[in-house]
C-alpha cells in the first residue's frame, strides 16, 4: 500500500480567483453590509430551487430557527422530528417553546421514517421537521400525503442539488433551509445558510425577524442611504428602516459572503456531479466488487430520488469482529478523516438532559446510528488517488476479519 502524505478531508471548500476576485470587488465597493451581491444570491437560489421566496441568513440553523417561528404555531404544540441527525434540526422547536416528539430514523436512509410520523401524530401535532441527512432525499412519495396535512420545516442543509423526479429537494417544507457552512456543497466565505418558502407572510416574517425585527422592506431597501421620515410609528413620523414590528434578531450575512457564494453558485453542478461520482465510486469498490455487505449496511436510495451526496455512510453491521472505534482510528491513523452520525440519538446528547420532549415508538436506529455509524468525505476536492487510497486503505483493514 502507498504511504500516505497528505490528509484526506471530511469536507473542503474549493474556491479559486472567481471568488477571491468577487471578494474584493465588494471591498472596494465601500459598502460591506448585505446589498446587490445578496439580492442577486436570493434570487439565483429561488429560482433554482424553484420557489417564490429566499432569504439569505448567517447560517442553516438561523434559516431553522426562522422558519419554524415564522410557522405560528400554538404555544407547546408538537412538533414531529426525527431523533437522529444534526441538533439545530432540533433545537429550533425548543427555541420556539414548542414540543419536540422524536421518532426515529430509516437505519439504511438515514432519514425520518415516514412510517413513525404516522404513529406519532397526536391532536396536538402541528408541524414536521425533516432532514435530508448526509445528500440522501428523505421518502418523498411517503413524506408527501403527510405534508399535505400539517406545516413543515424541510432541512435540506446536507443536501443542495437533490431532486425528487423534476422537483428540488428544498422546495417541499412549508419553509426550507440551506446551509453554506464551510464543510457544505457550497459555501459563503465560510459560512451561511438560506430560509425558502412559496408563503409570502411567512417571508415578511422571517425578513422582519433576521434583520432586528424591522418592518419589511422590499430588496434593494439596503442600496439607499438617505432616512425618509414617512412612516408612522405610534403617531411619530419615523424612518421605515427603524420601525419594529417584531422581537427579532440580527441574522443577516455580511455582503462578502454572498459576492463569494455567488461565484460558488456556478460551480455547484460540477460539484454535485463529481460529489456522486465519488460515491458511486465507493458503493461500487465496496458492495459490488468487494461484497462488503457481511461489514457494512449499503445505504439506500428510493427510485425517483436523486442524491447530492454531502458524505459517504458506513454503518457496521451487528456482530462483526471489530468495533467502529478501531476501525474509525485505522482510517485517522492513515489520514483519512471520519465523522461519527452527527449527534446520533440526539436525547442521549447532555443538551436534552433536562429538555421536554416526547419520544415517539423505539429509537433502536437512531442508536445504531449512534453506536455503529462513520462517515467519510466526498467532496469534490478528492482525487482519482485519493479515492484509491480510501478504497485501498479499508480493503487492508478489513483483511483477515
Ligand atoms: C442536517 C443539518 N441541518 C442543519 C445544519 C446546520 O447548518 P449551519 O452549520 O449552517 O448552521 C447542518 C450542518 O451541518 C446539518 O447537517
Amino acid at each position: 500500500m502507498k504511504t500516505f502524505t497528505k490528509d484526506i478531508w471530511i469536507s473542503k471548500a474549493l474556491y479559486d480567483q472567481e471568488e477571491k476576485d468577487a471578494v474584493m470587488r465588494v471591498l472596494d465597493s465601500g459598502w460591506l453590509g448585505i446589498g446587490k451581491e445578496s439580492t442577486r444570491f436570493e434570487q439565483s437560489m429561488a429560482q433554482y430551487i424553484g420557489v417564490n421566496h429566499a432569504m439569505f441568513v448567517n447560517s442553516g440553523s438561523s434559516a431553522l430557527l426562522l422558519g419554524l417561528k415564522s410557522l405560528n404555531l400554538s404555544p407547546g404544540a408538537e412538533v414531529i422530528t426525527c431523533a437522529a441527525g444534526f441538533p439545530s434540526t432540533m433545537s429550533p422547536i425548543l427555541h420556539c417553546g414548542l414540543m419536540p416528539v422524536l421518532v426515529d430514523c430509516e437505519l439504511d436512509t438515514y432519514n425520518i421514517d415516514p412510517i413513525e410520523i404516522e404513529k406519532a401524530v397526536t391532536p396536538k401535532t402541528e408541524a414536521i421537521v425533516f432532514a435530508h441527512a448526509t445528500g440522501n432525499p428523505c421518502n418523498m412519495e411517503a413524506l408527501k400525503p403527510i405534508l399535505s396535512r400539517y406545516l413543515s420545516i424541510e432541512d435540506a442543509c446536507d443536501t443542495l442539488g437533490a431532486r425528487y423526479k423534476d422537483r428540488m429537494i428544498g422546495s417541499f417544507g412549508t419553509v426550507s433551509a440551506l446551509s453554506f457552512f464551510a464543510s457544505h456543497h457550497i459555501t459563503a466565505a465560510g459560512g451561511g445558510g438560506m430560509a425558502l418558502t412559496n408563503d409570502e407572510r411567512m417571508m415578511t416574517d422571517m425578513f422582519s425577524l433576521r434583520d432586528w425585527g424591522k418592518r419589511y422592506v422590499q430588496p434593494g431597501y439596503y442600496q439607499r442611504n438617505f432616512s425618509a421620515y414617512d412612516t408612522d410609528v405610534d403617531g411619530i413620523p419615523y424612518d421605515v428602516s427603524y420601525s419594529y414590528d417584531t422581537v427579532g434578531y440580527n441574522m443577516k450575512l455580511i455582503e462578502i459572503g454572498a459576492a463569494f457564494v455567488n461565484e460558488q453558485f456556478k460551480r455547484l453542478p460540477a460539484f454535485v456531479e463529481k460529489r456522486n461520482k465519488n460515491h458511486a465510486y465507493f458503493m461500487k469498490h465496496f458492495f459490488e466488487e468487494k461484497k462488503y455487505e457481511r461489514f457494512f449496511i449499503p445505504p439506500r436510495v428510493y427510485p425517483n430520488h436523486t442524491p447530492s451526496w454531502f458524505f459517504f455512510v458506513f454503518i457496521l453491521q451487528d456482530g462483526v469482529s471489530f468495533t467502529r472505534k478501531q476501525f474509525g482510528t485505522y482510517l485517522e491513523k492513515h489520514g483519512i478523516h471520519t465523522r461519527p452520525f452527527f449527534a446520533g440519538n440526539i436525547i442521549r446528547q447532555l443538551a436534552l438532559r433536562n429538555a421536554s420532549f416526547r419520544v415517539s415508538g423505539s429509537l433502536a436506529n437512531a442508536d445504531k446510528l449512534m453506536r455503529d455509524a462513520i462517515m467519510i468525505g466526498v467532496h469534490p476536492g478528492l482525487t482519482d488517488e485519493n479515492l484509491t487510497f480510501v478504497t485501498d486503505t479499508v480493503d487492508s483493514f478489513l483483511e483477515g476479519k
